[in-house]
């Protein structure tokens, strides 16, 4: 059944490369947010802005422009959109005012003069096309389609010394400083696009989870630019630190719809909940002893061949008072199947009896095979992720015996209630909940969860916080 089911997924998927198991979208809502944040984050930025000197000559004149300071900056918010047709965004400023005081020094020779200078600049507006693609590493890349700027015009007021006098340069200056304005702001656009390239190209793609396995995040497409949204599909595979094996199975297509009244949205699809059980299950994670030591001492059972005389009526008459440990381990990594509404999970599991010899030797008595379904429902309820755990279904066999046959209902019976017993542990803390991921610069809010036909929906809006 298993096989099949693998078979059928490579099937599927063989004609089409490698398709993201996890999905990561932002809306033209989560893009507005994050727009309006960024701008009041400029804004308080502004006061800190520091200008160079401007140094130069003119008609034999030396000149400096210094100490120039933001005294006032209306700073209209960017718009900014995804755009489709350049598989990007965006970008535009327009009606951007600045005002600026600052000192001016001349020399001549040996004349000294200087003096304060005020300087509005108007109607600055700024054009910028950014492309975003997947790199061969798997990584976000961003580069300028296009970039324009423009200013409408430029005031400047010579104060102090003998500035009536050179009052007449102001035209030369304001050209000038228009020129150079001009000239800077996409250059500087491109510069921090460069930046924002370079911090991209450091960020790791593999995430250490714990000793046990690694997440993999490279962007296994190129980004799917939509006029509502950006949908970025990531590899989305948990792979073992140790053994660095591929699951022997593959990642399912799956369609995620994104809702636009969320600013975003992830889908993750079985696929990264199998490779994750794989990953345990190959580097041999996914198995345990158990002794009598480990029995809770409230429990009437012992793990003895005379206490369990009362199930194998022969134990105790060819192994005496001998003390028993159990090898407990999975036969097939546990398989996670998302359907519309519940997660199931299909657990087939073995365990290995044997009585311990007064000399330590193990005796091997007989091996159980035992097989569950269970299912999860999953939900978010107030900001933490919740879940409710049920056992559908649950049999206990005898898989081969070195003590002769037995009849196992009675242990099937005495297992399902302990296994009925630790799902009902187990869902005190699921009932509890999660709190869903939080960082200092965002919380979530308004989340939505919801298990759809082959992968977990998510869809959440957000508060971001500056951290000054
Ligand atoms: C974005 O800019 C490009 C190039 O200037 C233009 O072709 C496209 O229509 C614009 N798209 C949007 C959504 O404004
Ligand atoms: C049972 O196993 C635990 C953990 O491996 C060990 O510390 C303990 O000594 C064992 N007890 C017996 C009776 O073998
Ligand atoms: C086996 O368990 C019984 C209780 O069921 C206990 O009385 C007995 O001492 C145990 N025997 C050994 C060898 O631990
Ligand atoms: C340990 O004891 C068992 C049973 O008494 C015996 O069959 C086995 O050979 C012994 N093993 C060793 C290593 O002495
Ligand atoms: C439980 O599993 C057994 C063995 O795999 C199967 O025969 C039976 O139909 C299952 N019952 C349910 C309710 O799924």
């Amino acid at each position: 059944m298993l096989h099949a089911l693998f078979a059928s997924f490579a099937l599927i998927t063989c004609a089409s490369g490698e398709n993201p198991a996890i999905q990561l979208a932002l809306t033209d809502k989560g893009l507005q947010t994050v727009r309006h944040f960024a701008t009041g984050v400029i804004q308080d930025k502004l006061d800190e802005v520091t200008f160079p000197e401007v140094r130069g000559r003119i008609v034999g004149i030396h000149y400096t422009l210094s100490g120039m300071e933001i005294v006032k900056c209306d700073l209209p918010e960017p718009s900014i959109h995804f755009s489709p047709d350049v598989s990007g965004l965006n970008l535009s400023v327009s009606g951007l005012s600045v005002a600026v005081t600052g000192n001016w020094a001349t020399h001549l020779g040996v004349i000294h003069d200087s003096g304060t200078f005020e300087m509005a600049v108007f109607d600055l507006s700024l054009l910028s096309v950014l492309t975003v693609d997947r790199d061969s590493g798997g990584r976000l890349s961003v580069s300028t389609v296009s970039c324009e700027a423009d200013i409408e015009s430029v005031n400047l007021q010579f104060y102090g010394g003998a500035s009536v006098m050179f009052q007449w340069l102001v035209n030369f200056f304001t050209d000038n400083i228009k020129e150079r304005v001009r000239a800077h702001i996409c250059p500087g656009v491109e510069e921090a696009v460069d930046r924002l390239e370079r911090h991209l190209q450091a960020m790791d793609v593999s995430v250490d989870v714990n000793s046990v396995m690694s997440l993999e995040l490279p962007l296994s497409t190129s980004p799917d630019v939509d006029s509502n949204w950006i949908n970025f599909g990531l590899r989305g595979e948990f792979l073992s630190v140790e053994t660095q094996h591929d699951p022997p199975f593959v990642a399912p297509p799956f369609t995620l719809s994104i809702p636009t009244d969320h600013m975003v949205s992830v889908g993750v699809s079985e696929y990264t909940a199998n490779s994750a059980s794989f990953a345990y299950y190959d580097s041999g994670h996914l198995q345990a002893l158990i002794n009598d030591s480990m029995v809770p001492p409230f429990c009437p059972v012992r793990l003895n061949t005379s206490s369990m005389g009362q199930y194998i009526p022969q134990l105790p008459k060819q192994f005496p008072n001998l003390l028993m440990v159990l090898q407990v381990y999975a036969q097939q990594f546990p398989l996670f199947s998302f359907e519309p509404g519940f997660i199931h999970l299909d657990l087939r599991s073995a365990i290995k009896a044997f009585a311990v010899e007064p000399n330590s030797t193990l005796t091997p008595l007989f091996k159980l095979k035992v097989d569950s379904e269970l299912s999860a429902k999953l939900w978010v309820d107030r900001g933490k992720v919740k879940s409710l755990l049920k056992i559908d279904n649950f049999t206990l066999s005898l898989d081969s015996s070195e003590i002769g046959p037995f009849n196992t209902d009675q242990l099937e019976n005495i297992a399902k209630l302990g296994a009925n017993a630790a799902v009902t542990k187990i869902n005190v803390k699921l009932q509890q909940g999660f709190d869903l991921p939080k960082t200092k610069y965002a919380q979530l809010l308004n989340s939505v969860l919801s298990v759809e036909k082959g992968f977990i929906a998510f869809a959440s809006d957000a508060k971001l916080q500056s951290t000054s």
